[in-house]
């Protein structure tokens, strides 16, 4: 498999990485005092980066998986916040519409999704059912052209903030996982109320809610899919998505290296720089093959989705190689910045707060496990 980028997907990444350190870095401290980037969105709009894999016939950049993934990469190098932002939009937002909407929904969501006017979130997880995604207790009931929902969902990604909210409900709970719809909800519809905002460890900028749905009514022409298909869109777009965060946990984990490359060059201790040390080079050395190795787990489970190959296992793999190269990443990286490395002045006590996350959130790193060790035993 040749994991080299093309031309256009270079000149993306340079694309990307040109506006993340004009745009995006200026605004780090806005965010981590808790500021959502929508200024930020609004040009990532304009560049084409809120709707890289949409069609051109639905107002999107009609790039490959690899390009999306190559900017996620990017900007998570600078900010996660943003990288989460657009992978949650894109992945878990934008995707389920564009590949089990039918024409009229898409005609009506993708054009303004992939111009970055609507946002996009993605709502499957409840307050009791987390990893056990389909022990969800949402209620959807038909009744003439409308669904009236009712339940809550926790920790949403872009909540509070997101124009179209991707909502997972059982319509027959007597059929466990073939029971559960999606529903495509706007974010004016009557019933739908944004409930706590959740305080994290990072991730600051990014916003998490819970939703609450009090007798919310969603138009029946809204049912994205069957009914009782959701569940398996639910685990579809989070097969795609894993790449997404896997990405973004490899931006942190390059963030961390070069950080703590760059200081350890330049601080000299017992009379030479500390990466002539070789407590301190042994940790450089580790870090950087982590990085590589998450690098090419990341690039090959994005090729095999740009050649529309299954790739839910290298997914898994790939988000769980990455997450835990971004933790520990950024845990060498404070120690090798010694006692600058704790304070705020240095950006590697960002790195590891943001990075923790990425081995929880769209499949906790066990859960990973459970998707790959079931690919294992299956074939
Ligand atoms: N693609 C398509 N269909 C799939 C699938 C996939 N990847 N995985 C499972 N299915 C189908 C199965 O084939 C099965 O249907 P059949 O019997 O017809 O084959 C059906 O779904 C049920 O499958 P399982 O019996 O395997 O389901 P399960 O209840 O045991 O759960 C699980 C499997 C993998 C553990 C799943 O519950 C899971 O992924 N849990 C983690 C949930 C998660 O990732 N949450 C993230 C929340 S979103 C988020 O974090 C976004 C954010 O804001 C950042």
């Amino acid at each position: 498999m040749n994991l080299a980028h093309t031309e256009e997907q270079l000149m993306m990444r340079d694309m990307v990485r040109t506006f993340a350190k004009k745009e995006i870095e200026p605004f780090i401290p806005n965010m981590e005092a808790g500021e959502f980037p929508r200024g930020i969105l609004k040009k990532m709009g304009e560049i084409g980066l809120m709707g890289i894999t949409v069609p051109e016939e639905y107002g999107g950049s009609n790039m490959d998986f690899v390009s999306y993934i190559t900017a996620i990469h990017e900007l998570s190098k600078v900010s996660a916040v943003v990288g989460v932002i657009l992978s949650v939009h894109t992945s878990v937002g934008t995707n389920p519409i564009m590949y089990f909407g039918n024409e009229e929904q898409k005609n009506h969501y993708l054009p303004k999704m992939a111009s970055g006017e609507y946002l996009g979130a993605f709502c499957l997880t409840e307050s009791s059912s987390g990893s056990d995604a389909g022990s969800l207790k949402t209620r959807a009931v038909k009744s003439g052209d409308e669904y009236i929902l009712n339940g809550s969902k926790m920790f949403i990604t872009n909540g509070g903030e997101a124009d179209v909210y991707i909502v997972f409900a059982s319509t027959d709970p007597s059929k466990k996982t073939y029971g559960i719809s999606a529903f495509i909800v706007d974010k004016n519809t009557p019933g739908l109320i944004i409930g706590k905002d959740e305080r994290k460890m990072g991730l600051h900028g990014s916003r998490t809610v819970e939703l609450i749905f009090d007798n919310m009514k969603v138009p029946a022409k809204n049912l994205l899919g069957e009914e009782g298909g959701g569940f398996k869109i639910a685990m579809a777009n989070l097969d795609v998505g894993r790449i997404g965060i896997a990405a973004q946990a490899l931006g942190i984990a390059e963030a961390s290296l070069e950080a703590a490359t760059g200081y350890a060059k330049q601080r000299v201790q017992f009379g030479k720089p500390i990466s002539e040390q070789q407590g301190i080079g042994f940790k450089l050395a580790d870090m950087a093959t982590a990085v590589e190795a998450a690098r090419l787990l990341v690039y090959r489970a994005a090729q095999l989705r740009s050649e529309g190959l299954p790739c839910g296992k290298e997914a898994s793999m790939a988000k769980l190689f990455a997450s835990k190269a971004a933790v520990d990443g950024s845990i060498e990286a404070v120690q090798v910045f010694g006692g600058y490395g704790y304070t705020e002045d240095y950006p590697v006590e960002r790195y590891f707060r943001d990075a923790k996350v990425t081995e929880i959130y769209e499949g906790t790193s066990e859960i990973q496990r459970i998707v790959i060790s079931k690919f294992l035993t299956r074939q």
